[in-house]
């Protein structure tokens, strides 16, 4: 791996822990304004402090992110779909190389839908993503998007994930599941999970610990960060997690003690 590409990736995944919370904020590329997101930039500014990165489109970041920012941006550059259609996987490169590097990225991400009508078209977008960005040493993240008829589990996900890895790509992104130690042992790359939808608080931590404690290198969470009534603590609890290696239980009381300054 080269400087820059070592660079990029030490900006997202810190060097002192080995861990990262990545903050999710690219859901309006195919499902328009999200609950929490509808005025981004207003969502976005108070959790920046406790993000080791930010995961957008380059339409959320120039419009709602100041570009004197020094949070690290990772940019979604796949999309060409939205949540009226009943198939997603009909995704596509939608940014280029370049607009990434006007950018000044750490990263891009795309999303590989395997085992859906577009595996073939997601894959080789995976791949094209993968030869021109390694030219400039930026790191590809593959989010590894499950259809609607898919099922989250442990043989899903570690097929995706290792051929995310296999294709070249730095880091993946995946859902939790049962057994979720094996998809990380299958995964030659980083892993770091989604949120999903949103769960009370309380689960999401759990969820958060659960998955650094089998293996991944943190989160790149975005509902369950945004749409929480109180996304600032709950930002800061999934920080101690993962980066601090504090229990779900701990983390409960935190963000119970940090909720109740706020009444
Ligand atoms: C969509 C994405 C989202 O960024 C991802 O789902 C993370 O957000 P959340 O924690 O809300 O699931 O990659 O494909």
């Amino acid at each position: 791996m080269d400087w820059g590409m070592k660079n990029r990736l030490s900006q997202i995944i810190k060097p002192d822990t080995g861990r990262t919370v990545m903050l999710a904020v690219d859901h309006g590329y195919f499902l328009g304004p999200t609950s929490g997101l509808e005025n981004a930039k207003k969502t976005v500014e108070p959790l920046l402090p406790y993000a080791d990165s930010l995961m957008l489109t380059r339409g959320l970041l120039r419009t709602s992110v100041d570009e004197g920012t020094s949070v690290p941006i990772v940019l979604r550059v796949s999309g060409g779909n939205s949540i009226l259609n009943d198939d997603l996987s009909n995704e596509e490169i939608t940014t280029s190389i370049k607009e990434a590097i006007r950018l000044n990225v750490a990263a891009v991400a795309l999303s590989i839908y395997v085992g859906s009508k577009y595996e073939h078209q997601t894959l080789m977008g995976l791949s094209n993503l993968i030869n021109e960005a390694q030219e400039y040493g930026i790191p590809v993240l593959a989010v590894t998007a499950v259809g609607k008829e898919m099922v989250r589990d442990v043989r899903y996900l570690s097929l995706a994930c290792r051929i995310a890895a296999e294709l070249g790509a730095q880091v993946v992104k995946t859902y939790y599941c049962e057994d979720f130690e094996k998809v990380v042992s299958a995964s030659p790359i980083p892993v770091v999970i989604a949120g999903g939808k949103k769960i009370p608080e309380n689960d999401a931590l759990k969820l958060a610990f659960n998955a650094v404690k089998r293996g991944a290198v943190g989160v790149d969470m975005g509902r369950n960060i945004f749409q929480s009534k109180y996304p600032v603590a709950m930002i800061k609890a999934v920080r101690a997690i993962v980066h601090d290696g504090i229990s779900a239980d701990k983390a409960v009381k935190m963000l119970r003690d940090l909720t109740k300054k706020k009444k």
